[in-house]
This record gives C-alpha cells, sequence and structure tokens, in this order.
C-alpha cells in the first residue's frame, strides 16, 4: 500500500523541481504514500493515478521530441507497478514507450496495457505482433479490445493468449457515454477482468450503472479522458482554486479532476495524458494525501456546472 521513503523524497523533489505546490509537509509525514487500489479478487495493488499515451507519446525519433516524454515516464517510474496504456493506433505511442521502457531498464515496474483493434483472426494476430515488437517485451499485462471492435471473437481469442501466459489479464475499452450499455452487457454476461471507460467531473453516467456493476462483478475499472482530452482545463482557465480545495491536499484544478475520479470506490485507475514533465508531477500528486469524501466529491463537480 505504498512507496518507500526514497521515492515519496523524490517525488516531491520532481514536484519542486517543476514549481508545482508539493503536499504540505505537515500533511506529508502522514500521507507519504500514493493510493493504492487493488486488482480486484487479487492482492495486486495498482497505484490510482498511471498514464495514457494518445496523442503525447505519437513523436518521432528527434532528442527534442523525446527528452520532456522521457522525463514524464521518470516521473511515472517512481511509483512501482504504475499503469501506462496505449494502443497500436496511437501513431508512434508504442514504440516510444518501448524506446523509452527499454532506455530506463523499467520493464518490470510498470503495469502494461495496449489494446487490440484489428478484427479477430489474422488481422488482430499481425497487429499483437507489431504491438510487441513495438513496445519490445514479450508479455502485456494487461491486453484491451479497443472501443468494442469484433469484441466476441476478440475475446475469445484474449482467453486463449491468457490461457498461455502472454497476458496477465484481458479488458474491454470505450470512451463514451453511449457504449455503457453494450459495455454492461459484456460485464453482466461475460468474464473480464478489466473495463476502460470515460469517466470525468463533466461527464458522470458511468456512475449511473456500470461503476457500480463493475464493483459487484469484481472488475477493475481504468478511466479514460479524466480531463476531456484537455476540454476541462480550458473551463477552468483563470478561475481560481476554491479554498477548500487544500482541504483535500489538492494544489491544482488537475488534481481536483483526478481526486473526484480516484475517490469513487469503483474506479481503480485513471489514465491521464500529458506531454509534460511539469503535468506529470501535478497528476502523479493526485494519488497523494487526502482524498474528497461524498460531500467534497459533490462540491468539486458542483465547480462545473
Ligand atoms: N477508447 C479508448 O480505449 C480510449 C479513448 C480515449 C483515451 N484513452 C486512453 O486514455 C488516455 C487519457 O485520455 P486522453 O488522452 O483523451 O485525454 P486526457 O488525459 O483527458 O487529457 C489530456 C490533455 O490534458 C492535458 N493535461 C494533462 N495533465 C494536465 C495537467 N496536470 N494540467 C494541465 N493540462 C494537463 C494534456 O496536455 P499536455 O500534454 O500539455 O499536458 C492533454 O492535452 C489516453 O491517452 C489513452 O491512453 C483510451
Amino acid at each position: 500500500m505504498s512507496i518507500d521513503r526514497r521515492s515519496f523524497l523524490s517525488l516531491a523533489a520532481g514536484l519542486a523541481a517543476t514549481g508545482l505546490r508539493p503536499v504540505s509537509p505537515v500533511h506529508a509525514a502522514t500521507v507519504a504514500a500514493p493510493l493504492r487500489r487493488n486488482i480486484p479478487g487479487t492482492t495486486e495493488a495498482l497505484p490510482v493515478v498511471g498514464m495514457g499515451t494518445a496523442d503525447t507519446f505519437n513523436v518521432g525519433t528527434g532528442a527534442d521530441e523525446r527528452k520532456p516524454l522521457a522525463e514524464v515516464m521518470g516521473l511515472l517510474l517512481q511509483t512501482e507497478g504504475s499503469v501506462i496504456d496505449t494502443a497500436p493506433s496511437y501513431g508512434s505511442a508504442e514504440a516510444v514507450t518501448g524506446d523509452l521502457l527499454r532506455a530506463a531498464n523499467a520493464r518490470s515496474r510498470v503495469f502494461l496495457a495496449t489494446k487490440i483493434s484489428a478484427r479477430s483472426g489474422a488481422p488482430a494476430q499481425a497487429q499483437w505482433a507489431r504491438s510487441l515488437a513495438d513496445l519490445q517485451v514479450d508479455k502485456i499485462d494487461l491486453l484491451q479490445i479497443h472501443n468494442l471492435i469484433d469484441w466476441q471473437a476478440n475475446l475469445r481469442w484474449l482467453r486463449e493468449l491468457k490461457e498461455q501466459g502472454r497476458i496477465r489479464y484481458l479488458g474491454i475499452t470505450h470512451y463514451r457515454d453511449d457504449a455503457h450499455e453494450a459495455l454492461e452487457k459484456i460485464v453482466r454476461s461475460e468474464r473480464v477482468d478489466f473495463v476502460q471507460i470515460n469517466y470525468s467531473v463533466a461527464e458522470r453516467n458511468a456512475e449511473r450503472t456500470l461503476l457500480p456493476l463493475c464493483e459487484a462483478r469484481g472488475v477493475a475499472v481504468l478511466v479514460n479522458r479524466p480531463f476531456q482530452d484537455g476540454r476541462l482545463f480550458r473551463v477552468v482557465k483563470d478561475r481560481p482554486l476554491p479554498p477548500w480545495a487544500g482541504d483535500i491536499d489538492c494544489g491544482s484544478w488537475g488534481q481536483l479532476f483526478l481526486k473526484f475520479i480516484v475517490s469513487h470506490p469503483a474506479v481503480t485507475v485513471a489514465i491521464p495524458a500529458t506531454s509534460k514533465p511539469r503535468n506529470m508531477a501535478d497528476n502523479l500528486g493526485a494519488g497523494l494525501g487526502r482524498m474528497p469524501d461524498p460531500g467534497q466529491r459533490e462540491r468539486i463537480a458542483a465547480l462545473l456546472r
């Protein structure tokens, strides 16, 4: 349930270097461990803030493009077992992730998730082979069916991969509210380890059925689009943080948005994407300190109405 002292101090130093307000020193003494959540039915606990790679990791090979991403990765790696979510459809993101992990010799320190977005059979198998090559690994922690594509046949194949030990967990993803009903049917009728969905302070549809259902069925939940692809920051632009943000150890809007998500008991991990070390440090700060209670969660949501 904790990171070691060295990792915490290093993260605090990272925060200081980016100019972000760290957790208060008084409180830090008691909250030095990023919150983790167990994958249901297991003793494996994941840090509640991980990282997505869509767009942000789709860069070329130039040092100027890669350097900030290496720093972003370095910050994430300070917490053992953090989730990295990528996909073969994210341009060069898998290859960039693979290069950065290899450079840091850090494959074993992360929980690596990617996706299948090809039709089942030969196309899906070819895509999987490319993902392994680009990520420079022979095993994936979580393989997800992207946006429900050919999900019945792909799910059968993912089960085979899991039986063969090529993947540890299998899952299914979508990013829109109008897919939640289809996901609910799958969660009720099939055995999946993870569901990845959109959920944020401004998109709360998942709270109605899907999140409680996943909790009841013991399905882990990854949350994508936690900032609605950055839109939430434009909504609150130039607005000061509410004075009570400090009561839940939030020093930024990003931390308020993320703490709203990860304080939902059914959520396992939120996967914000960023290309900037400063924002990565900010996002990781949302795993630290006090979390909002149900009343405080509603206060956060009310700020966006
Ligand atoms: N169907 C699917 O399976 C699916 C669909 C959508 C997304 N996803 C996954 O979910 C991940 C996250 O979703 P997303 O990429 O759509 O968007 P997001 O995480 O909601 O938002 C990313 C945007 O927020 C900005 N940002 C991040 N942290 C910030 C901070 N602390 N302060 C200010 N700005 C910040 C980033 O800009 P900077 O780069 O400037 O920081 C970027 O523009 C994806 O990367 C992907 O892995 C999966």
